[in-house]
């Protein structure tokens, strides 16, 4: 399948030449992992952040989707498929936010009409995966596009992150990004820190469990501030930030991982105890970091971060990936292991969905 980049993203093309004239558009976005969390928001339904964030897109992991604008009224036709099977209905919650994000959509683009969409994850959805980063990273671009619009990089970041799903923001750029707090035009979408090939890093994750989580990021978004803990993280924050941006200009794996494993742990000790609590780790998640810790002991530089699920990844250099990988896989608790790797972002594919 042909494939194509953003501009200001990927560098192998200018996509001036590519001014849409087809209603139809389809887009591959990645999910992204993220090694400073976006925990709690200062204006949840605008996706405005309490702090800065750094993540890594990945590659193989995708979401990928079509959207067909109808120059005519009637209702939105939202297909899913989640997995192996055919398309369906999409979920009740998950349609809802797609309506809502299109009819945004449609608003800001000044138009009327309808869409049809049809949206596919290569991952298991809702599993603490990213995958609504990459849903609603993939949809905002393909609906974009749809509608004939051909926007800078910046833009695209801050109507993804418009949806409502933060992260999605980080997701349309490639490499390593950064997403500021804050509201201003200038802070309120994500930037690339670096780009793929500046470092090549890889994710293993680790699946302990592949059924959706029992509490939404928005809701672990919402209880955050009830944390006594919530204030600590933040004031321990900005120096979290500026290791993690030093670590990945100087290729420093050890001083990142050090700093991102003990930046997952925050997140989810505030998760443990916000009101009402949430526990995203199971058991798995635990025997998952223990064979971390037991990989470090046998000199092997890996490092584990979770976001809101019970799945771990483990970031790791790509001579070690293979090992961390099989030592994985064999825990009793993994179900299944993904190897994928920091990528270069979304891609325009030429095949649609329907
Ligand atoms: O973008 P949301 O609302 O799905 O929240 C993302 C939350 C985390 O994945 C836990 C952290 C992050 O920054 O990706």
């Amino acid at each position: 399948m042909s494939g194509r980049g953003f501009p200001g993203n990927r560098e192998d093309e200018d996509l001036s030449t590519h001014k849409a004239t087809v209603h139809k558009a389809t887009v591959k976005a990645p999910p992204n992992i993220a090694f400073i969390k976006y925990w709690g928001a200062r204006d949840l339904e605008r996706a405005i952040p309490f702090n800065p964030s750094i993540s890594m897109t990945l590659e193989r992991c995708y979401s990928r989707c079509t959207v067909e604008w109808l120059d005519q009224d009637g209702e939105h036709d939202i297909k899913w498929r989640g997995g192996g099977g055919g398309f369906e209905a999409a979920p009740p919650a998950f349609a809802e936010r797609i309506r809502a994000h299109l009819d945004r959509l449609r608003l800001w683009a000044g138009v009327g009409g309808c869409f049809r969409v049809a949206t596919e994850n290569s991952f298991p959805a809702a599993a603490g995966l990213a995958s609504s980063a990459s849903g609603f990273a993939a949809l905002t671009l393909a609906t974009t596009r749809a509608l004939g619009h051909n926007l800078a990089v910046s833009e695209l970041s801050s109507l993804a992150r418009a949806s409502g799903s933060g992260s999605a923001a980080r997701s349309v750029l490639g490499g390593y990004v950064e997403w500021p707090s804050g509201d201003s035009a200038e802070a309120c979408h994500a930037y690339q820190l670096a780009p793929a090939d500046h470092w090549s890093l890889c994710d293993v994750i680790a699946l302990v469990e592949t059924g959706p989580k029992a509490v939404s990021s928005l809701d672990g978004h919402r209880r955050a501030e009830s944390s006594p803990y919530f204030v600590r993280r933040q004031e321990l924050l900005p120096g979290r930030l500026e290791a993690v941006r030093e670590a990945i200009t100087d290729r420093d794996f050890a001083r990142l991982g050090s700093v991102l494993e003990a930046e997952a742990i925050d997140l989810h000790c505030v998760a443990m105890t916000s009101q009402p609590p949430i526990f995203y780790w199971q058991p798995g998640t635990l025997s998952v970091l223990a064979a971390i810790r037991q990989l470090r002991r046998d000199g092997v530089a890996a490092y584990a971060t979770m976001d809101a699920g019970a799945n771990v990844h483990t970031l790791c250099q790509p001579d070690d990936a293979e090992c961390v990988a099989t030592r994985l896989g064999e825990l009793e608790a993994v179900g299944d292991v993904i190897s994928d790797r920091v990528g270069p972002g979304p891609e325009i594919q030429d095949e649609h969905l329907f």
